[in-house]
């Protein structure tokens, strides 16, 4: 039995997120935690809100309330619909919270302790009228590089170029809208990544093997392009509060840290929060020196996220010289498009994870975009293949077996495992299919390839649709009760096994199959040994004769043209 630590990027604050954003991180995270439980594994699956920054202050004002209450509220919010979609945290977290606080100012401490942080004085755009010094997206104004009117003074959203506010052209206040700034020096903590540059490289290249092509990519783009020592400090109010050895650091008292530096420190801060509550030792988890060496520690997110993740945080780490548990596996994505382009809030293009619920049961949605997940390049949603993916997957091939198998077994069997028949040759070729398909299904989840991991369970599942058409039960009982028995008892084990290899994806369907057929819960599990060792009796008879089994209440409803030209017409399309 392995420790697996998984992570997923934590959902910014300022609102529900969208199916790309959970496509992207929360969704994969939480399929590879629920296989690796499968498997037997002792899981750790940890989250939380990122809720500082310029992007948590601006929604709290535009929705009229404080930043605190504004995160109290959206973070509920967002618990309640990753609990809509069956995500299984063991602790959904808040980087606002206590825990976060401590372990960010710590790692500050000991990073100037040695020697990485220095206090710089920096230019800064500050605004006359709002009497405030204007950090990233408080400032707009014209870009530099293309002539966008609208870029926000940390990046444009029109050419993608990053930026820092005081190159900006005719910049203005985004909070009055005032044009009356000037440019005023200001004192920041920069963090000094630039010396770090030659011990990151090394710590990469380390890992590198271990991780997708996409990571690896990105994180050498970055130390080609050299590190640059980055101010992570704001001038804000909410916000982790800049101290120096537990008091305010004279001068900042304005100032918190910046929201990037904060933020992977809650991947611990949330542990923490989660060992507090529960009782738990989170240092098991995250210290070497206490346990945490023989952790795996896998990470989930967006190809945005992937530089903070594989240069900035382990700046902080590795800087800290503490012994800190470091990512062993990287799992990044590429953008879920909404018909070839963007998703997009305020023109209504594409569906956020609180509507989806509305419309359909979060297992259709997980399914879709699993099996479509956007791992090697960007991929598009469409109703169109949404429609066809569920009719097809979930309603045909695996409702429609599981409803005839037990609904046969009802009518014909009394509703128990039926004895009966020898095993022949149609049963030797299903073993064999499971002998060769399980295997491969394990490998591609170890292996972290999520759609390939869904496709060779819909091939596990069609495999025994083609095995009960071979053996055709309902026409061999015409003559051999037997041999119908034989039929429906291989049926029924295969129902039982496509419940189980259906858990990591469709949780929610897969529990309403183990229900209907009296699994255990100790007995939901994937035994690898079994797979290598088992013959027919292991596969395919494993459940005991006699046991009742029911008919599971509706597993689909097929998704028809009338829904999905309603749906198009109100989330876009085209
Ligand atoms: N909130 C960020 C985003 O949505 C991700 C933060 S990941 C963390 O892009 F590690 F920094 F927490
Ligand atoms: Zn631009």
């Amino acid at each position: 039995m392995a420790r697996i630590l998984i992570t997923s990027a934590l959902p910014y604050i300022n609102g529900v997120k969208h199916l790309g954003n959970l496509a992207g991180s929360m969704l994969p995270a939480d399929v590879y935690a629920r296989f690796n439980r499968l498997m037997g594994h002792e899981v750790l699956f940890i989250c939380a809100t990122d809720e500082h920054g310029t992007p948590a202050e601006l929604a709290a004002a535009e929705a009229g309330q404080t930043p605190a209450q504004y995160c109290d509220e959206q973070h509920e919010i967002q618990k309640r619909v990753g609990a809509g979609f069956s995500l299984s945290f063991d602790w959904f977290g808040r980087s606002s919270r206590e825990p976060n606080r401590k372990l960010t100012q710590h790692f500050a401490d000991v990073l100037e302790d040695n020697g990485l942080i220095e206090e710089r004085t920096s230019r800064q755009v500050y605004s006359v009228d709002d009497k405030r010094f204007l950090p990233d997206r408080y400032v707009e104004g014209t870009c530099p590089n293309c002539g966008y009117e609208k870029a926000r003074g940390d990046q444009c959203d029109n050419c993608g170029t990053l930026l820092d506010p005081v190159d900006l052209i005719n910049p203005y206040s985004s909070v009055s809208g005032s044009k009356n700034v000037e440019i005023r020096d200001t004192r920041h903590l920069f963090l000094l990544q630039s010396k770090l540059q030659d011990r990151i490289r090394k710590w990469v290249d380390a890992r590198s093997a271990n991780w997708p092509q996409l990571t690896s990519s990105i994180a050498y783009k970055w130390l080609d392009e050299g590190l640059i020592d980055r101010s992570i400090t704001r001038d804000l109010s909410w916000g982790i509060p800049v101290t120096r050895h537990g008091k305010t650091r004279a001068g900042f008292e304005h100032k918190v840290f910046y929201v990037w530096f904060d933020a992977p420190v809650e991947y611990i801060g949330s542990t923490v929060e989660w060992a507090e509550a529960n009782q738990q030792n989170w240092e098991r988890w995250w210290r070497t020196d206490k346990g945490a060496d023989d952790v795996a520690y896998v990470q989930f997110m967006g190809k945005d996220n992937v530089a903070f993740h594989t240069v900035s945080f382990p700046v902080t780490i590795l800087g800290s010289e503490e012994p800190w548990k470091q990512v062993d596996r990287l799992k990044a994505f590429n953008w879920l498009n909404w018909y070839g382009g963007k998703f997009s809030t305020s023109s209504k293009r594409g569906v956020f994870m609180d509507q989806a619920l509305e419309l359909l049961p979060s297992d259709y949605w997980r399914w879709y975009l699993v099996a479509n997940s956007p791992e090697s390049s960007d991929t598009a949603f469409t109703w169109e293949s949404f429609k066809a993916s569920i009719n097809s997957d979930l309603n045909d091939v695996l409702g429609n077996f599981v409803n005839r198998i037990t609904k046969y077994a009802s009518a014909k069997f009394e509703g128990q495992v039926p004895d009966g028949g020898t095993p022949g040759e149609h049963e030797a070729w299903m073993v064999q299919q499971l002998q060769e398909r399980l295997p491969q299904f394990i490998a591609h989840y170890e292996a972290m390839e999520f759609r390939k991991a869904a496709a060779e369970t819909r091939a596990i599942w069609a495999a025994g649709n083609e095995y009960i058409t071979k053996a055709a039960p309902w026409t061999a009982y015409k003559t051999s009760v037997d041999q119908a028995a034989l039929g429906i008892r291989t049926g029924l084990n295969l129902v039982a096994l496509f419940g189980i290899i259906a858990q990591p994806i469709i949780p929610e369907t897969a529990k309403k199959i183990l229900d209907a057929l009296n699994i255990p819960e100790g007995n939901r599990s994937l035994d690898p040994k079994k797979i290598g060792e088992g013959g027919y009796p292991a596969l395919l008879d494993a459940l005991p004769r006699g046991l009742p089994i029911a008919v599971p209440p509706q597993l689909f409803t097929k998704i028809e043209d009338a829904q999905v030209a309603e749906w198009k017409a109100r989330f876009g399309g085209e």
